[in-house]
């Protein structure tokens, strides 16, 4: 391989040569400079301003929500133990990746989806941080406070050009990042079993949250994950307008309409009446 060049496999397989210098620069424009939070260490500030000058920004890590990801995925071995095809999940918004590879990580680990194994297809609507995530490599400042445990199921143990770690192969090939798009505007080409939007609906006005909500209910899925950051959450103001559970349509007949969804950090919503309710 050209010293000067790294090699760094898209979703679709093809391998395409980057300068590392110019790409450890794009991961630290995005993280201005590699920030993480005092708070949680592990957490990288993501930071983009998109056409029309919305801002994109907040944050993001490998293993941020691991609790959620491992009751989601606790939830999906027991809803389908031994499917015949694999487990369809939709992820997004992904930012620069990290999220997205982390949730794959757990799932290989766990051997989510038995022997058909599951696909994640995600996506953001910042094209900076989509060309970043589709990488499958990240600056080592990104990883420096990663523990051993967590490093060995995400990444390959070398460091390549002296200053990049690769997702594992088997990790990698897991996760799809589809082209940049507003959540709102997703047209869902397959049925999903599961979808994640984490705090999605935080950056969402009224219009955008109800069409994204018409987004979710195409998808098919029977399991929503929704999470909502309380500490970004105590820096808006408590009417922050979330889904009213109990009159939406499709989840109002569930057992997750009696929540009380503004005062907990995750939920997991199940479509599903039959599914078991899972409440972190
Ligand atoms: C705090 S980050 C969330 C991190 C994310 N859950 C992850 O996997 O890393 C917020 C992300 O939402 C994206 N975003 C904001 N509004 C969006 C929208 N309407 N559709 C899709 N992505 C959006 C931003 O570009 C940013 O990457």
């Amino acid at each position: 391989m050209n010293r000067r060049t790294i090699r760094a496999a898209s979703h679709t397989g093809e391998d395409r040569q980057i300068d590392p210098l110019q790409l450890h620069k794009a991961f630290a424009i995005a993280t201005r400079g590699f920030s993480t939070y005092s708070l949680h260490p592990d957490d990288f500030v993501c930071d983009d301003t998109i056409k029309g000058g919305r801002t994109v920004n907040g944050r993001t890590g490998f293993f941020r929500h691991r609790g959620i990801a491992h009751f989601t995925i606790e939830s999906l071995l027991e809803l389908h133990p031994n499917p015949d095809r694999p487990i369809e999940i939709l992820a997004a918004p992904s930012s620069i990746g990290c999220e997205a590879f982390g949730f794959a990580a757990l799932g290989v680990r766990k051997g989510l989806g038995g022997k058909a194994g599951f696909n994640i297809d995600a996506f953001d609507c910042s094209e900076r941080f989509t060309a970043l995530a589709r990488q499958g490599c990240y600056p080592i400042e990104m990883v420096r406070n990663m523990e051993e445990s967590w490093r060995g199921i995400l990444l390959d143990p070398d460091i390549v050009h002296d200053r990049f770690v690769n997702v594992r192969r088997a990790v990698k090939s897991r996760v799809r990042f589809l082209d940049h798009m507003f959540f709102q505007d997703f047209s869902p080409q397959k049925k999903y079993d599961v979808v994640m939007v984490n705090n999605l609906l935080m950056y969402l006005n009224d219009d955008e949250r109800e069409q994204a909500m018409k987004v979710i209910v195409s998808t098919g899925a029977e399991l929503l994950i929704v999470n909502t950051d309380d500490r970004v959450f105590s820096e808006m103001p408590p009417s922050l307008p979330y889904i009213h559970v109990k009159e939406h349509p499709v989840w109002a007949d569930t057992p997750l309409a009696e929540s009380a969804f503004l005062h907990t950090d995750y939920h997991i919503w199940a479509r599903n009446k039959a599914a078991p309710e899972q409440h972190i």
